[in-house]
């Protein structure tokens, strides 16, 4: 269900906040790790924390100190603690400091033990479709001295109307779902997001309408798996609706899953009345359907070149990203082979690859054949290795070339101001110039290329 948050107890713990301890200013830190997904989230929990009357903190360390985590892989959760520790001795030198741990790790168990046992410091957990809740936790905290490590209170809910703090006026993220019911067997985040939900069209569109009216120039509709979104209307209607607002904007979304690209999806990109821009990210993890089978992946590399092949008929300029894991359990030398060969067939211009990370609690945490560390490092380097001579030879034919660019960094190098933005394929490009550029469309022409990189100057 869509609810309002008026509708909970959010406003009630923010004025008791905001009652307590007035004569004191403080300040916050969010720390961000994981997805797009948690980024578009700490957006929200800056706007909480704001509304409650805290203020950014200028250094390392915040009267209040929230952890935005991610669950993915093993390392994602090692950088955590690590970070955690790092706080120890501040936290406990600091009656006042507040440490909390938000995010996908705050809806594992075995998290929630080890901070129990481990780092008892830890004032409270949220689990990530509980944001609503901070305010609440953040009071028991503060004024009570309470610790509270809540699970398993995700309701299927969509809280809407959660206020949010946006870094760049340039490009936003917007949530459109929550949440994966796919189970793949190595993913932990069934687990910890739940089950899908999709929020209603109409507040989707006003928030992008929002957006671009206050200058906005490029959105990213954000999902889990995006494209799955179900709500009063279908996905592809969605994306519709959204080009259809007026303005100069630039229009993309993320992550999509090939089970659900429909056709007529594919045949928005030769639309010209659509925003969307030429890029696509397509997770295909495996080139072995063996191996794709035993992920539930539910597509075969049949069903994946074909949306490939569909996407490059109606847009031959498309760029194309994909996910890969290596090292899956019972990945043999031929099925590695396969993801080489797949990668060589179909010359993605990103390829995130990953080594696979055993996720406690997942099917294939217990599957037989677990592959030897060494040997994932081996193929992984060897599949990077390849990808990055296709990358390097796509980008070179970028050069000569003149492209829009939406200008999103700015840096100054030995005196001279150095901008980074991307292209509609969503390359990076540097350049420099004198003029201030920083969220504006510019044109540049590709002078030099490198794997993940392009150079230009301004014309
Ligand atoms: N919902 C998206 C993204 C999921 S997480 C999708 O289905 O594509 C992003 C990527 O992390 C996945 O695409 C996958 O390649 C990788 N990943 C997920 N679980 C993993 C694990 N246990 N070990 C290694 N990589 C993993
Ligand atoms: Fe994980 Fe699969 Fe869901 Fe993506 S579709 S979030 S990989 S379970
Ligand atoms: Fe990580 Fe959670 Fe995103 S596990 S990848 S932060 S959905």
């Amino acid at each position: 269900m869509n609810i309002l948050l008026k509708d909970t107890d959010y406003f009630e713990y923010v004025e008791k906040i905001k009652n307590f301890a007035t004569e004191k200013k403080r300040t916050y830190r969010v720390i961000t790790f994981g997805c797009q997904q948690n980024e578009a989230d700490s957006e929200r929990i800056r706007g909480i924390l704001e509304e409650a009357g805290f203020e950014p903190s200028p250094e390392e360390a915040a009267d209040v100190l929230l952890f935005n985590t991610c669950a993915i892989r093993e390392l994602a959760e090692k950088k955590v603690f690590s970070m955690l520790g790092k706080f120890k001795a501040q936290k406990t030198n600091s009656e006042d400091m507040i440490i909390g741990v938000l995010g996908c790790m705050a809806a594992e168990k075995s998290v929630i033990e080890k901070l129990k046992k481990s780092f008892r410091y830890v004032d409270f957990t949220l689990e990530p479709n509980r944001i609503h809740d901070l305010p609440r936790l953040l009071y028991l905290a503060l004024a009570e001295k309470q610790k509270n490590y809540p699970l398993g209170m995700d309701t299927g809910d969509i809280v809407e109307e959660l206020p949010f703090v946006r870094k760049d006026g340039a490009s936003a993220w917007v949530s459109i779902m929550y949440g994966c019911n796919n189970f793949c067997t190595y993913c932990i985040v069934p687990y910890v997001r739940g089950r899908e939900r999709s929020r209603e069209s109409e507040r989707v569109v006003s928030e992008c309408r929002e957006l671009v009216e206050s200058g906005c120039k490029e959105i990213t509709l954000l999902g889990q798996n995006v494209n799955s979104y179900r709500s009063d209307i279908s996905f592809y209607e969605l994306v519709k609706r959204i080009s259809d607002i007026p303005g100069d904007f630039r229009l993309k979304f993320m992550t999509s899953h090939p089970k659900d690209v429909s056709d007529e999806l594919i045949e928005l990109f030769a639309d010209n009345k659509s925003k969307l821009v030429p890029y696509f990210h397509l997770p295909l993890q495996s080139g072995s359907d063996e191996v794709l089978k035993r992920m539930n992946r539910t597509y075969n590399t049949e069903r994946y070149l074909s949306v490939v092949n569909k996407l490059r008929k109606i847009r031959p300029d498309i760029a194309l990203s994909t996910d890969i894991i290596v090292g899956f359990p019972g990945e043999t030398e031929e099925d590695f082979q396969k993801t080489l060969d797949i990668l060589s067939e179909v010359r993605f211009d990103f390829v995130f690859a990953f080594v696979y990370s055993v996720r406690e609690g997942t099917p294939a945490a217990k599957m037989p054949e677990q592959i030897d560390a060494k040997i994932k490092s081996e193929r992984i380097t060897k599949l990077l290795k390849i990808q990055d001579g296709i990358a390097l030879s796509k980008n070179q034919k970028y050069v000569g070339e003149i492209f829009d660019v939406l200008v999103d960094a700015k840096d100054i190098k030995d005196g001279v101001t150095v901008y980074a933005g991307r292209t509609p394929t969503s390359k990076r490009v540097h350049f420099s110039s004198e003029k201030e550029l920083l969220g504006m469309h510019v044109k540049i022409k590709i002078t030099r290329a490198a794997p993940y990189d392009l150079y230009g100057e301004q014309i």
